[in-house]
């Protein structure tokens, strides 16, 4: 079992609170992940989880077990970096065994061979035993350092930003070989990334940080669906939060007006994806400009001025259909399907 419990943490620097009174519960063998922009706090709650820090105030337990002054190497938990630091003078099975020679009461030397070969399946680096570090790629070296922390079974492992330094094509391949690990050792993966796309991807749900605070928690699903505020809203999913009024279920947005399903009346935020910003030619829908454009592959992500409306308004259009240079009048559709308001104060 390995249940953490974070209760009322708080972290301050000087004048900076990293970390404003985090509660956190996260269960037993989940996959949760902290998201959240540069500096907001993530890589401070996960060194408090380890021990590396001692939160001002606030509590952590591990099954109900209160452990925020139990020093870090008396936790079952481990850690992999953004960048991994091995050591250059051992191969890829001296600097996975290094911790295992440490431990005490002492290993004998079979079963640190025994470890360290289940933990280099694990990470599928059979073959590389007696490589250095200059001698494995980005993607290896971070294999390595997982197998460092996983050798010595941990029933918490904590990753800051572990695929960041990779390029987008092994990132890809490490997050599936994440979830895998995760998988085959049952153990709670604490996952930190700024990236919503990982954090979609990989967890079974997401913590979304903003100033030192927990914004949303909720399934990948939930958040993407279901943003609780325009912070979230616009930071996952990269929707347009746009500041309207509503009344009779109504609201005006570039002289039309358009219909939503809410029960809000008055200020509101209307947060609406890229994607479903329609862009046609004619003359139905609001007019709007064309102020930027880029080609992404998948289509064209257009940004738009929209008479009235204070924010560049995002859209994106399937490649195969019409497109529009900068300067080009175009009409945009919403959907009232595909509205959602949240309160605005
Ligand atoms: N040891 C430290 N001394 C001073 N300020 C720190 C220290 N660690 C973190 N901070 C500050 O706390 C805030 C949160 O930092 P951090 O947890 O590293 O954010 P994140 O990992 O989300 O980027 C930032 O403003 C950062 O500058
Ligand atoms: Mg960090």
């Amino acid at each position: 079992m390995s249940r953490i419990s974070i209760i009322g943490v708080t972290q301050t620097y000087g004048d900076v609170r990293a970390l404003d009174d985090v509660s956190l519960d996260i269960g037993d063998q989940e996959f949760i992940t902290l998201l959240g922009p540069s500096g907001c706090g993530k890589t401070t709650l996960l060194r408090a989880v380890a021990g590396f820090i001692r939160p001002q105030s606030g509590t952590i337990t591990m099954d109900a077990v209160d452990i925020t002054r139990q020093p870090a190497h008396q936790r079952s938990i481990n850690m992999v970096f953004q960048r991994p630091t091995l050591f250059p003078h051992l191969n890829v099975t001296g600097n996975i065994a290094f911790g295992l020679k440490l431990e005490s009461p002492r290993l004998s030397k079979r079963e640190i061979a025994e470890r360290v070969n289940e933990a280099l399946l694990l990470v599928r680096l059979e073959g590389y035993e007696n490589r250095r570090a200059h001698e494995l790629s980005g993607g290896q070296m971070q294999r390595v350092a997982l197998a460092r922390a996983l050798v010595k079974r941990p029933s918490v492992l904590l990753l800051d930003e572990p695929l960041s330094a990779l390029d987008l094509k092994i990132r890809l391949e490490m997050e599936g070989e994440l979830r895998r690990v995760h998988r085959e050792t049952k153990a709670t993966f604490i996952y930190v990334t700024h990236d919503q796309r990982e954090a979609l991807a990989l967890s079974d749900r997401i913590a979304v940080f903003e100033n030192g605070r927990v914004s949303q928690l909720g399934t990948p699903t939930e958040i993407y669906h279901r943003p609780a505020n325009p912070f979230v809203a616009s930071f996952v999913g990269d929707s347009n939060v746009i500041p309207v009024e509503i009344s009779s279920r109504s609201f005006m947005l570039g002289g039309k007006r358009i219909a939503i399903d809410t029960d809000i009346k008055g200020p509101a935020w209307l947060v609406v994806r890229p994607e479903k910003v329609r862009l046609l030619g004619g003359d139905v829908g609001i007019p709007a400009e064309v102020s930027d454009l880029a080609f992404r592959g998948t289509g064209f992500a257009y940004e738009l001025r929209i008479p009235g409306v204070d924010s560049v308004v995002k859209a994106e259009s399937p490649a195969g259909g019409e497109s529009w240079s900068i300067g080009s009048s175009v009409n945009v559709e919403i959907e009232p399907a595909d509205c959602l308001a949240l309160v605005r104060t």
